[in-house]
């Protein structure tokens, strides 16, 4: 958010190539911006939905002069961001969290009333970059000096509001000096680990090699893993976990090899109303994100492709599940159950 009151984006289907930042004047453009992946990362995409709410209200008041009955104007605009995109929970529990603010803001008039929903989304950003902070301190306890993680997708800063859930511990690790090196699945077909989290350990000098999806499990064999740690875009309520395609695979290879599996997530991914992993909602993407590279065929014209965005990890494959507020292990259902009161 400028201090101007514009939002805008870094887009992050040009990264790392170009660092170009989208205007957002509207909610549709945030709506837009989620469903065409200018932004990704479940948290990040929570935080931009909420924006999108205190846009839509800002233009509302503009132009009718009235910020009264919010409530009703909004619920078209809270169906459309909450169309984007399925998996990730942080979209829905932040719109469930402007809805609330809306209804409670019914106290004050006009401007005052916009103001405030914008304050809301300002607080979902900055909680979810203190919850980064917190993550990261928690999780780096587990490790000792000379530690090899290897992550999957992009769980950093361009995917939270502040330094990012896996890589938020990563990060961690690497100030306490504790971190020998990061394995960085490329992430097909999107490359987010690719394009994205080398961007982000390139700029903060951490030591990293980038390897493709497929040679994981002969860096494991190789002795070189000590530990895999992922984000999540939708914990169910008995602990399985929603995360990028790939991420299953990781989890089946570590329990093959005894690395530790972890998951790093914030509360506001955790789905209590969703009871197990079966009953998520898996993203179906264009075949075309399969097909092609940069615009680019590299399978014969009219061939089939799937693309699921995610993937479903059973909680029976994961050490811990690391929250900013403690470390969650099995039995999950009991564990989150305790967590959320
Ligand atoms: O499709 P994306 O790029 O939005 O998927 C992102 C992921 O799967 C991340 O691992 C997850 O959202 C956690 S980000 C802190």
């Amino acid at each position: 958010m400028m201090p101007d009151g514009r939002l805008e984006m870094l887009d992050q289907r040009r990264l790392p190539a170009e660092e170009v930042w989208l205007p957002m004047p509207t909610y549709e453009a945030v709506a837009d911006g989620i469903r065409e992946m200018a932004i990704r990362g479940a948290p990040a995409i929570g935080i931009a939905a909420a924006y999108g709410v205190a846009l839509a209200a800002r233009a509302i008041f503009e132009q009718t002069s009235s910020a009264d009955g919010l409530e009703v104007k909004l619920a078209p605009i809270y169906a459309h961001l909450a169309e984007t995109r399925p998996t990730a929970v942080n979209l829905f529990w932040a719109l469930e969290r402007m809805k609330k603010c809306v209804v409670e803001s019914a106290v004050l008039s006009g401007a005052a009333r916009v103001e405030r929903l914008f304050e809301e989304a300002a607080a979902i950003s900055k909680e979810d970059r203190d919850n980064n902070e917190r993550m990261g301190r928690l999780g780096a306890d587990l490790f000792g000096p000379g530690t090899r993680i290897m992550t999957h997708c992009n769980t950093g800063g361009l995917a939270t509001g502040g330094l990012g859930t896996a890589i938020g511990i990563i990060r961690a690790l690497h100030h306490a000096g504790k971190l020998e090196h990061v394995w960085i699945g490329e992430t097909r077909p999107y490359l987010q680990g690719a394009r994205l989290t080398t961007w982000e350990c390139q700029q903060d000098q951490i030591p990293s090699t980038l390897i493709t999806d497929s040679m994981a499990a002969h860096f494991m064999q190789q002795g070189k893993v000590d530990a895999v740690i992922v984000g999540a875009d939708r914990v169910a309520a008995n602990g399985d976990v929603a995360n990028k395609i790939g991420t299953y695979g990781l989890a089946v290879l570590c329990g093959y090899h005894k690395i530790p599996f972890y998951v790093a997530a914030p509360i506001s991914t955790i789905d209590m109303e969703t009871p197990s992993g079966e009953a998520i909602e898996i993203e179906q993407r264009s075949p075309r994100e399969v097909t092609h590279l940069n615009g680019m065929a590299i399978a014969p014209e009219g061939m089939d492709a799937a693309s699921p965005a995610f993937d479903m990890t059973p909680s029976s494959l994961i050490r811990a599940i690391i929250t900013e507020d403690g470390i969650l292990e099995a039995p999950y259902d009991v564990a989150l159950a305790g967590l959320l009161g």
